[in-house]
């Protein structure tokens, strides 16, 4: 879809110029002569930048400029100014409106283009970090829920989310992989959900029958995701993170490399904190005696690749 400029000036033929040139880039253009007509313009149109003159009958650049960021969808706009070299006295009005550049007159046109697209790609970096913030936001929220329930569990998904980040980036994950696996570790236990409070926090050992709940949890959380296709990316660290490498895991009892790798990475640093921090039936292991516990199940309970891996980042826990 092509970007949408706003080019607002009374000197026909500067509006034309600058249209000619953005429009040989292949941006979409809207010409507005004052800033009220720009005004009626930006409400209906809501275009994805503005250049604008400073003086102007009717309503003047910062007038507009003003109207454009009391609006919720104008104050992230980028808007560029277009002014006269006399002008330069009223910049710092300018600025403090929150004006994004200013070019002065005469422009040219290489010059133009390199403010617009500066600004364009500036804005998308934004929008895309906020959206990735939102995502992890809500995530996060969904995250409380679960603890919410099980006191006693209180930070361990904080805990095994950096831990987990922290192991990924010592196997030489990129950003993309890691940030999967960031909300896959926040919410690897979501079906916890199902779990009923009393055999979340029970102190002994749990009967064959509520055994039986707890290990539906894996599949609970996917299920749970099923229909929210931008977490599909987090269900191999739900599903498989209570598979173990000799095959006594679950849901499914697979072995090996038959466990997806999201599934293995995420067993050890769900199992460290496991076993390093208080829980109702155990106090918390020492760092020492759960890095020995892993050491002597590598091979049996985790991949021994990814364990002489885990010890790398021993040093960090
Ligand atoms: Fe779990």
């Amino acid at each position: 879809m092509k970007e949408k400029i706003l080019v607002v000036d009374d000197n026909s033929d500067l509006r034309e110029l600058a249209q000619t040139i953005l429009r040989m880039q292949n941006y979409e253009v809207i010409l507005a002569k004052d800033g009220k007509e720009a005004l009626e313009i930006f409400d209906r149109t809501s275009p994805d930048l503005v250049v604008s003159d400073i003086a102007m009958p009717k309503m003047d650049g910062f007038a507009f400029l003003r109207a454009v960021r009391s609006r919720e969808k104008g104050n992230a706009v980028p808007f560029l100014f277009l002014s006269a070299y006399s002008q330069t006295g009223n910049l710092s009005q300018a600025r403090r409106l929150a004006v994004d550049d200013y070019l002065f007159k005469p422009f040219d046109a290489q010059e133009l283009l390199d403010a617009v697209r500066i600004r364009l790609d500036r804005r998308q970096a934004v929008q895309l970090f906020d959206t990735r913030e939102a995502h992890l936001q809500t995530v996060l929220l969904m995250a409380n829920i679960i603890e919410a329930r099980d006191p006693y569990t209180r930070g361990h998904i904080d805990r095994v989310c950096n831990i987990a980040l922290r192991f990924g980036k010592q196997l030489g994950w990129d950003e993309a992989s890691l940030s999967v696996l960031e909300f896959g570790a926040i919410l690897h236990d979501i079906g916890k959900l199902v779990v009923p409070t009393n055999i979340l926090t029970k102190k002994g050992s749990f009967t064959p029958k509520e055994w039986e709940i707890v290990y539906k949890h894996p599949e609970k959380g996917v299920e749970m995701l099923n229909g929210i296709d931008h977490l599909k990316p987090a269900i191999p660290f739900i599903l498989y993170h209570h598979e173990r490498w000799n095959g006594s895991g679950y849901p499914f009892g697979l072995k090996g490399e038959e466990i997806p790798l999201a599934g293995r990475v995420l067993a050890l640093a769900d199992f460290y904190d496991a076993v390093s921090s208080d829980r109702p039936y155990h106090k918390g292991q020492s760092k020492e005696v759960t890095l020995k516990m892993i050491k002597e199940n590598s091979h049996i309970l985790f991949d021994p690749f990814l364990v002489s891996n885990f010890f790398e980042i021993a040093d960090e826990l």
